[in-house]
């Protein structure tokens, strides 16, 4: 029966760094609730600009902290009875009308990394600690790079479906206008952790067709910078990070950049069309399945080979 709940293979959560919120939209002083991973939290920024992500849900008697929560310092303060959790720890450090802070008053406080204009967490499904880092991306904070370009949607999918895309060569034909299924060689770095992917594409242009490279890293299935840079001195980056929600919602967030010297000519033209690309992808992702053991052809080998490098970064057989 071709009905899409019946037809889905659930995957699990990954594991791994995966954003939950563009540093830009979290000031000092801010509290918000977060859902991701399938779970609740509570996502501030403390008096000292650092971000924290704590279990949502007050030891006390079980309120939100991200609602109506407030910074105290280095802290959350409950709105219900105001209790203080401190952010590093998710200890409760204050009950403002008692001396004694009951055992057990606290929640769990979420390992939390801020670089390339994005909030990161760690998921991992058996809570173990992570193993394994990402890098620094120098052109998001090079003066030489243009203001990041942003955006973030949602989609019905799992976040694998969404990160697969950049490994898919043959779709970039039919759903992206290619004219044709690029040239693609795959690297593995750090323990197989980083993925590599290195197209020859060709574009057509006005004064006639350019050749470049597209030179795609991945760092687990919450990070993928996808680089232009075949203009000496020049270069176009295009950073994504995928979240989970729910297992089959998605959230994607979107940095895109262009060096100084070309954001006038190219860049701007190549980000408006990076943006309607990523765009042409969506009604694919809000209808398509989850296929555990898909019929693959010849032709998608880099999609295999993406399929055999995402088994580590579940706990269970995917
Ligand atoms: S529910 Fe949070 S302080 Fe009472
Ligand atoms: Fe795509």
């Amino acid at each position: 029966m071709a009905v899409r709940e019946l037809q889905h293979t659930e995957l699990p959560f990954p594991n791994g760094w995966f954003a939950v919120e563009f540093s830009k939209n979290l000031a000092v002083g801010d509290v918000k609730p977060v859902h991701q991973f399938g779970e609740d939290f509570v996502l501030f920024r403390t008096r000292c600009g650092k971000a924290r992500l704590l279990d949502a849900y007050c030891p006390h008697l079980g309120a939100h902290l991200g609602v109506d929560g407030r910074v105290m310092g280095e802290t959350v303060r409950c709105a219900f009875h105001g209790w203080q959790f401190e952010g590093e720890t998710g200890k409760c450090s204050c009950i403002p009308y008692t001396e004694r802070i009951p055992a057990g008053a606290e929640v769990r406080a979420w390992e939390v990394q801020e670089k390339n204009g994005l909030i990161f967490t760690w998921y991992h499904a058996e809570q173990k600690p992570p193993d394994w880092d990402f890098p620094e991306l120098p052109e998001l904070s090079d003066p030489d790079w243009s203001e990041h370009r942003t955006f973030e949607f949602e989609m019905p999918t799992h976040v694998q479906n969404m990160n697969e895309n950049n490994n898919d060569p043959v779709h970039f034909l039919y759903v992206h206008g290619a004219p044709e299924v690029p040239p693609t060689t795959l690297h593995y770095e750090d323990n197989g952790r980083v993925y590599q992917a290195i197209s020859e594409v060709v574009k057509q242009t006005p004064d006639g067709p350019v050749p470049f490279k597209l030179v795609r890293d991945m760092w687990g299935l919450g990070l993928a910078a996808v680089r232009f840079n075949d203009i000496p001195g020049a270069g176009l980056l295009m950073y994504s990070s995928t979240s989970p929600i729910e297992r089959n919602r998605t959230v994607s967030r979107w940095i895109l950049t262009a060096s100084n010297n070309v954001v006038d000519t190219v860049g701007e033209d190549f980000m408006d069309g990076l943006m309607k690309g990523i765009m042409q992808d969506t009604n694919i992702w809000g209808h398509m399945i989850n296929r555990a053991q898909p019929i693959l052809c010849d032709a998608d080998a880099p999609l295999a080979a993406y399929r055999r490098w995402v088994k580590q970064f579940y706990s269970e057989p995917v």
